[in-house]
């Protein structure tokens, strides 16, 4: 017999069928529970008890720290796949072999120009502007080169907008950080690898021949790898929510851009080095930081702690943590606020505020560290999560749209005034 749940309101009882998942999760669908109940709602402020779909992307056990993409352990792609394979995996399903990889990577390198008038845009912005505002707009602006929206039901032209934009973000990418560096734009070299033309975009000299370095690479294959997807996080959410009107693919990555940029989501991983190096020029005494993050009266938050579904350990955390160690030692690096952040991460992790609550290092706590000993300046840090979670937002959006969903459109409690009489300027 199926499950089901029953919710009382006035004496009256109402049933729900209860849907499990393929890992056993369960959840109460409320579909129809205005129209039963004659309009009774519920409330959740920041979603922490509601599933807003049903998708088949990626599983994470907050409470025994598991993260999967379709089913494969992030620990085993971070360390045996590619950033391109996860890419597939993650967009259509299954990874790729080596002749579907192939063409996806060639029909990528096919679409890896841009649109010049897209430079006068570019050139628009002052060179203070934050690239990750850059980002969002020259995103948004690839609208008007590029068809606006995608014929859904057409698998021929799903594809060709997810090879555009897989192709043509880490021009953009790139070109937020030349701008900022008064470095003249590349276009990359299509006979390297994904990542490594990434890489060659943003730091390539003209006077120079490029050298790429397989450390670095690999690093940077990793941490792309691990920002990948991570399920109904919220600038994922963002862009089903934005793709729900049949607003385009670019429009709603755009949109997840912004949303990524906050510090409470990928803007911590900038804002982390931020408060590490404060610490450091403070003295790098971590017990005061410590304090500061638990008194209520104080606004200051340990970036890099907490997350809302993990409550043991960030399996990317643990995976980085112990990268952060092998590329610096590789590149015979040595960063003092790498040990600042081990001595705050000690601290903490015995300290009652942060056990209670079940406060653990996240992912963004050391990818700031592997990022600055790639050369990567701290106001690219979000760029970079921005470029390892665009085959997730686009996973997600083709899910949504292959699903059908509704638009979406939540409710409130309204908690306004009631009905007033208007009175006009000359009575008030
Ligand atoms: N430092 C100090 N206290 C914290 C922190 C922190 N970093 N995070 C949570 N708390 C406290 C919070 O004050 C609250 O305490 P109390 O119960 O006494 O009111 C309790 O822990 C629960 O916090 P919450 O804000 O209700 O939890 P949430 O699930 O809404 O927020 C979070 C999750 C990630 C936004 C939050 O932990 C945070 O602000 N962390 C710092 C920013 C950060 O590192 N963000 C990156 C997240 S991982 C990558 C990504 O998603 O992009």
């Amino acid at each position: 017999m199926s499950e089901k749940a029953t919710i009382t309101i006035d004496g009256k009882s109402y049933e729900f069928p209860i849907i499990t998942g393929t890992e056993n999760e369960k959840g109460i669908d409320i579909k129809n529970l205005r129209n039963a109940s004659g309009g009774i709602t519920t409330l959740d402020p920041g979603f922490k008890n509601t599933g807003s779909c049903e998708s088949a992307i990626t599983y994470l056990d907050g409470e025994q720290g598991i993260l999967r993409y379709r089913g494969y352990a992030i620990e085993d792609l971070a360390d045996k796949a590619n950033f391109l394979e996860v890419a597939y995996l993650l967009i259509f399903g299954e990874l790729p072999t080596k002749a579907q990889l192939s063409k996806f990577d060639q029909d990528i390198k096919e679409e890896s120009h841009v649109d010049e008038d897209m430079k006068k845009i570019l050139d628009g912005f002052p060179k203070s502007a934050h690239p990750m505002g850059v980002l969002s707009s020259l995103t948004s602006a690839l609208i008007a080169f590029n068809p606006s929206s995608v014929d859904v039901d057409s698998e021929e032209a799903m594809y060709e907008a997810i090879v555009t934009i897989m192709a043509k973000f880490p021009v953009l990418a790139a070109w937020t950080m030349r701008k900022r560096k008064s470095l003249p734009l590349d276009y990359g070299d299509n006979s390297l690898g994904y990542v490594e033309n990434l890489h060659k975009m943003m730091f390539s000299k003209p006077n120079k021949t490029y050298e790429s370095n397989k450390i670095v690479n690999d690093a940077l294959d990793k941490l792309l790898i691990l920002h990948a997807d991570h399920e109904q996080n919220c600038s994922t959410s963002t862009v089903r929510m934005v793709g729900s009107s049949h607003a385009g693919l670019f429009a709603s990555i755009s949109a997840g851009i912004s949303a990524l940029w906050g510090p409470l989501h990928g803007g911590a991983n900038q804002a982390v080095i931020e408060m590490l190096e404060a610490i450091k020029t403070d003295g790098g005494d971590t017990a005061k930081y410590i304090d500061k993050a638990k008194d209520k009266e104080d606004s200051f938050r340990l970036m890099g702690f907490g997350h809302r579904v993990y409550k043991n350990f960030d399996p990317r955390a643990k995976i980085i943590k112990k990268s952060a160690d092998e590329v610096l030692g590789d590149l015979g690096i040595e960063d003092p606020v790498l040990d600042i952040a081990k001595g705050l991460a000690q601290v903490a992790l015995k300290d009652d505020y942060f056990v209670q609550r079940k406060l653990y290092p996240n992912v963004d706590f050391y990818s700031g560290i592997i990022y600055r000993a790639l050369g990567i300046p701290t106001e690219m840090f979000t760029v970079m999560f921005a470029l390892g979670r665009l085959p997730g937002w686009i996973a997600q959006w083709r899910e949504m749209r292959l699903r059908k969903e509704p638009i979406g459109r939540p409710r409130q409690i309204y908690i306004g005034e009631t009905h007033r009489e208007f009175k006009s300027v000359s009575e008030r």
